[in-house]
């Protein structure tokens, strides 16, 4: 167990060859998706992918990110009392399938929400079948991961139809740019491009969905930071939606959400296997042991966080003092395998937030036992119902 940002930040970065990930039997369904793949494969896999999340396209997306964000915030009722989890979970399934594949999700949200539920949350072993059932069968014959692979197969073969795009081809998406991989001497299989449209779903939603709803809850628990949020798109953006230009506008929409994940960090533990004998912070690990990196931990660790359990925005504030360790933060992991949608994931959480906050304030239900359910990623044990009280 690894938790000291020099020893994380060896593991990730320094001596990263050394290392290779624990995906424990997840390659059954993603194949060689990138979360998953290694070596040359993953290298020019990753290439391909990179420029569907370059900052142009992120602009280009956020159009629909804003449009989606609106349509959600104009179902929710004055004063109805909403299950936070769920909203956000539907709002970023929506936003993936959309920029990312062009496609509109509304009828087959609950078909992706299940398949991922049952990949995301380890239930995999404990709750599907008995427990002596080889979990290798559950991947592969599950109906709901099945309906998933009927579902993301048909967007490819729609998406092959069109052919080659052309040049000049305007709103591109992940899936386009695949396509043009597809095409390009057959650079991807179509096998491939399942994978890869699987793992965007599976490391693309939930964790962008958690960091929003835990965020709601840190601002529910601090009113003087939600009072501070308030202020800031109150006073950037005058009653007006906001948009991907307004973003660096607004930074202190962008401290709360990471001071969110410092707390509640989506994925709290990255796995990862020594491929040969190796020292670690004069630890000796053995080939074949398994490391564990907590980020949870180390975000926490009151020598790199003074008053570590309080929810504080303004740490992130340069020369806040308030961060004893340039690189004690990393809830989007580091090195080369740092997540492709950081980008991406920040640009949908602020304008998320920002939207969310110009329009009400959510305040926790009363007698709530809120607590962490740490699966493969860090969910809340029962579901957080907030009122949705609208501001004048
Ligand atoms: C707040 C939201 C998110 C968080 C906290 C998060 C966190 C992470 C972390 C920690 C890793 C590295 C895992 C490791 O090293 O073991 C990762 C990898 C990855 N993430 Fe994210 N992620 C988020 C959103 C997204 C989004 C929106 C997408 C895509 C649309 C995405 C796609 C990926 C991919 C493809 C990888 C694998 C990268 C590789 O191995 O080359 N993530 N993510």
């Amino acid at each position: 167990m690894v938790r000291h940002p020099d020893h994380i930040n060896e593991v990730l970065i320094q001596r990263a060859s050394q290392f290779r990930k624990w995906t424990a039997n997840l390659e059954v369904f993603l194949g060689e998706g990138l979360l998953v793949s290694e070596g040359d494969h993953w290298r020019r896999q990753r290439r391909i992918m990179q420029p569907a999340f370059h900052r142009e396209r992120i602009a280009q997306y956020s159009q629909s990110m804003c449009g989606l964000i609106g349509e959600m915030i104009k179902t929710w009722r004055p004063q109805e009392v909403l299950d936070i989890g769920h909203e956000m979970m539907c709002l970023t399934l929506r936003t993936a399938c959309r920029t990312l594949f062009g496609y509109d999700a509304d009828e087959d949200v609950e078909v992706v929400g299940s398949a991922m539920q049952i990949l995301q949350s380890g239930v995999i072993i404990q709750d599907v079948l008995p427990r002596w059932a080889p979990t290798d069968f559950v991947l592969r014959h599950h109906p709901a991961l099945k309906a998933l692979d009927r579902l993301v197969y048909g967007l490819i073969d729609r998406e092959i139809e069109i052919g080659m795009p052309s040049q000049a081809a305007t709103n591109a998406t992940l899936l386009s740019t695949l396509r043009s991989a597809f095409f390009d001497a057959q650079a991807m299989s179509r096998k491939q491009l399942r994978d890869e449209l699987v793992t965007i779903l599976l490391a693309g939603h939930e964790t962008t969905a958690l960091a929003l709803t835990w965020t709601f809850f840190w601002l529910a628990m601090t009113p003087a930071e939600e009072a501070k949020l308030h202020h800031e798109v109150d006073t950037v953006l005058g009653g007006r939606s906001p948009v991907f230009d307004d973003l660096e506008a607004l930074p202190f929409t962008r401290r709360v959400i990471q001071e969110s994940m410092r707390l509640c960090p989506p994925l709290w533990l990255l796995p990862r296997v020594a491929l040969e004998d190796v020292e670690i912070g004069g630890f000796h690990i053995e080939a074949g042991a398994d490391v564990l990196l907590w980020v949870y931990l180390c975000h926490v660790d009151p020598r790199w966080y003074p008053e570590p359990d309080k929810f504080k925005p303004d740490r992130f504030l340069a020369g806040s003092g308030d961060i004893k360790h340039p690189r004690a933060y990393f809830p989007f992991g580091a090195g080369n395998r740092t997540c492709l949608g950081n980008h991406f994931a920040m640009v949908e959480a602020q304008l998320t937030l920002a939207s969310v906050a110009q329009n009400f304030r959510l305040a926790l239900e009363p007698d709530q036992n809120v607590q962490f359910k740490p699966r493969v990623t860090l969910m809340p044990k029962n579901p957080l119902r907030m009122r949705a009280i609208p501001r004048q």
